[in-house]
C-alpha cells in the first residue's frame, strides 16, 4: 500500500459557518496527517485552472462564484488510500442526500439556491491529487 497525498478545500461555506476546526478534526480522528494548510482568498485564475475539467457544465459559472464568495481553506492530507478516504469521510456531492455520519451528510443542505454548498472538495486520483496541489500550493 502506498502513502498518497489528497488537497481538501473547506470551501467558502464551511469557512464562513466556522466549521473548518470540526472538518479538520474529522479528518485528523481519521488518522490522516495534515502536512499543509492555509487560509485563502481564491483568485479566479486558480479556481478555472481547479476546476476546468467542468467548463461549459450548467454548474461551471455558479461554482467558480460560489468559490469567489469568501476566504477557502486548502490542506494537504497525507495517509494511506487518503483520497478514496477523505472522499469517503466527506460524503457525496448533494449535500442534502448525503449520508449522516458525513462532512455534508452531518453539516451541509440545499439553502434554496441553485449552488450547491457542500462545505468540502477531496481531489478524485492520484493525478488529479497532484495537479490540484501544484495549483494550490506551487
Ligand atoms: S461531475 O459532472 O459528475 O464531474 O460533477 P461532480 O463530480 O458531481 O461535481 C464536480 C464539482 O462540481 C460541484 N458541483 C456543483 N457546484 C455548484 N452547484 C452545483 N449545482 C454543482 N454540481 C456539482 C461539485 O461539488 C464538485 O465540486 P468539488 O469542489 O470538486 O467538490
Amino acid at each position: 500500500m502506498s502513502v498518497e497525498r489528497s488537497l481538501v478545500l473547506v470551501k467558502p461555506d464551511g469557512v464562513q459557518r466556522q466549521l473548518t476546526g470540526t472538518i479538520l478534526a474529522r479528518i485528523e480522528a481519521k488518522g490522516y496527517r495534515i502536512v499543509e494548510l492555509k487560509l485563502v482568498e481564491a483568485t479566479r485564475e486558480v479556481l478555472e485552472k481547479h476546476y476546468e475539467e467542468h467548463v461549459g457544465k450548467p454548474f461551471y459559472e455558479p461554482l467558480v462564484e460560489f468559490m469567489l464568495s469568501g476566504p477557502t481553506v486548502a490542506a494537504v492530507l497525507e495517509g494511506d488510500r487518503v483520497i478514496e478516504g477523505f472522499r469517503s469521510l466527506a460524503g457525496t456531492t448533494d449535500p442534502t442526500t448525503a449520508a449522516p455520519g458525513t462532512i455534508r451528510g452531518d453539516f451541509g443542505r440545499d439553502w434554496g439556491e441553485k449552488v450547491q454548498k457542500n462545505l468540502v472538495h477531496g481531489s478524485d486520483s492520484v493525478e488529479s491529487a497532484e495537479r490540484e496541489i501544484a495549483i494550490w500550493f506551487g
